[in-house]
């Protein structure tokens, strides 16, 4: 176990390369599971649910070769055991996303259940109907969920909700089903896109992803090229929201800026200054006094869930006050009673988070509940006046390469340090 120790009140300049986007990696990987060929995939991130997946692909019979040049070799063209073993699911529910690949092109698969989750309860119901119209037998118990099926059909089916993994499942088994599929109310988010065109540059054939209504024509055989992830919005947006909680001046490059235009639009609306150009952006927060705003989280190409905490920590130590509404995960408030250890105001009230900003923040011993909770006390440390504790960060290292890293080059006072419980 580890703790990342930080001493607050440094304001942040200076520049940071943007790392590829795991929530892209990983469903591209998964869907290697459709290919007769070896696939190169490069700019994956050093991430534990990178390795995860990884892992998981090689658990089930798939080669996995590190090239030199920084792409990885996956080759899943002979999988022998269509299998996600609880182990890897219960550290990752993102494993689900081999069921669609598996059951397609194996016609079998047997996918730990992936149970509860801190930020909510995140059913998989809309994957297993869609799969089950897709001709899939699907039973279960406790522990698995067992799919089965001698061919898929193609279907047109509509999503009860928006869902990204729920869109990337059902469209990676519909890339090699014959004839054509219809998915509606899909995820547009920018991943959903980016697997589409991996698969497609595969061969595949799916028109319309980034709009609600996708249509994929099923390709006999799918066949690998080289190909990049795309570069991670979340963790851009995670520095732009540095810069600006520490009126400093950071800029992050390797990103596309059309891509996080809500999130540079809300730091506008704060307050700051916002420049762009081709692949990067940057936030200049050094002469502004940030103005707290109202957020409601959305699906693509509205606020993103998964930058609510993050702003709750700007909005915390803003000027004025704010309602941060979570529209999409119910139970994604943990980082609340966190923050206010640190003095920040806020109250809860069902799906509504009351934040009125304080004039300052003062360090603590805070515990990192989820992913993006941990990302908004990084961000409170930042800011915070002494010490911060952060423990449990290994959910922090499940989606930031190289954090501490990144922000001492920035000017942050951040480390690690082994805690022993
Ligand atoms: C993905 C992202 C995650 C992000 C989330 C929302 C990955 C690996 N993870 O998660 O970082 O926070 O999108 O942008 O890409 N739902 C159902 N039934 C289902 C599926 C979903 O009810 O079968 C509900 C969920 O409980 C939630 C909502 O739909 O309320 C959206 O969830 P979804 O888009 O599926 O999230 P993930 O794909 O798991």
């Amino acid at each position: 176990m580890e703790r990342l120790i930080i001493k607050g009140g440094n304001q942040l300049h200076g520049e940071v390369n943007c790392s590829g986007a795991k929530n892209s990696g990983l469903p591209i990987l998964a869907s290697t599971i459709l290919l007769d060929t070896p696939a190169k995939i490069g700019n994956l991130p050093h991430l534990q649910d990178i390795t995860t997946m990884l892992e998981l692909l090689n658990s089930m019979g798939a080669l996995i070769n590190f090239d030199e040049d920084g792409y990885i070799e996956i080759d899943s063209s002979n999988i022998s055991l269509p299998e996600a073993r609880y182990e890897l699911v219960k550290t990752m529910r993102a494993s689900i996303l081999v069921m669609g690949p598996l059951v397609a092109k194996y016609g079998k698969a047997k996918i730990s259940q992936p149970g509860g989750c801190n930020i909510g309860t995140r059913p998989i119901d809309f994957h297993l109907d869609g799969l089950e119209k897709m001709g899939a037998k699907i039973k279960s118990d406790a522990r698995y969920i067992y799919l089965e099926a001698d061919k898929l059909n193609p279907i047109d089916f509509i999503f009860p909700k928006i869902s990204v993994t729920g869109t990337e499942n059902l469209m990676m088994a519909a890339a090699i089903i014959e004839g054509k599929t219809v998915l509606k109310n899909c995820a547009k988010e920018p991943e959903v896109v980016e697997l589409a065109n991996f698969l497609n540059n595969c061969g595949a054939n799916i028109v319309g992803a980034g709009e609600s209504s996708i249509e994929i024509n099923g390709a006999k055989s799918l066949k690998s090229d080289k190909w990049d992830v795309l570069f991670d919005r979340i963790e851009a947006g995670t520095y732009m929201v540095a810069g600006a909680i520490t009126n400093g001046h950071v800029r992050i490059n390797k990103i596309k800026p059309e891509t996080i235009k809500i999130i540079s639009s809300k730091l506008m609306e704060m307050g700051a200054i916002v420049n762009s150009g081709n692949d990067w952006v940057e936030v200049d927060a050094t002469k502004s006094e940030l103005i707290s705003k109202d957020i409601s989280t959305k699906p693509f190409p509205g606020f993103p869930t998964d930058m609510q905490a993050q702003f709750m920590a700007l909005n915390s130590i803003s000027n004025g006050s704010s309602i941060i509404e979570e529209t999409v995960f119910e139970n994604r408030f943990q980082h609340v009673g966190e923050l206010k250890k640190m003095g920040a105001d806020i109250s809860l009230d069902k799906n509504k988070a009351s934040v009125k900003g304080v004039s300052n923040l003062v360090g603590a011993v805070v515990s990192a509940s989820d992913l993006r909770a941990s990302a908004s006390l990084v961000l409170a440390g930042l800011v915070g006046k002494n010490r911060t504790q952060i423990e449990d960060i290994y959910h922090i290292d499940r989606g930031y390469e190289c954090i501490e890293e990144k922000l001492t080059k920035l000017g942050a006072e951040i480390f690690r340090e082994p805690a022993e419980y």
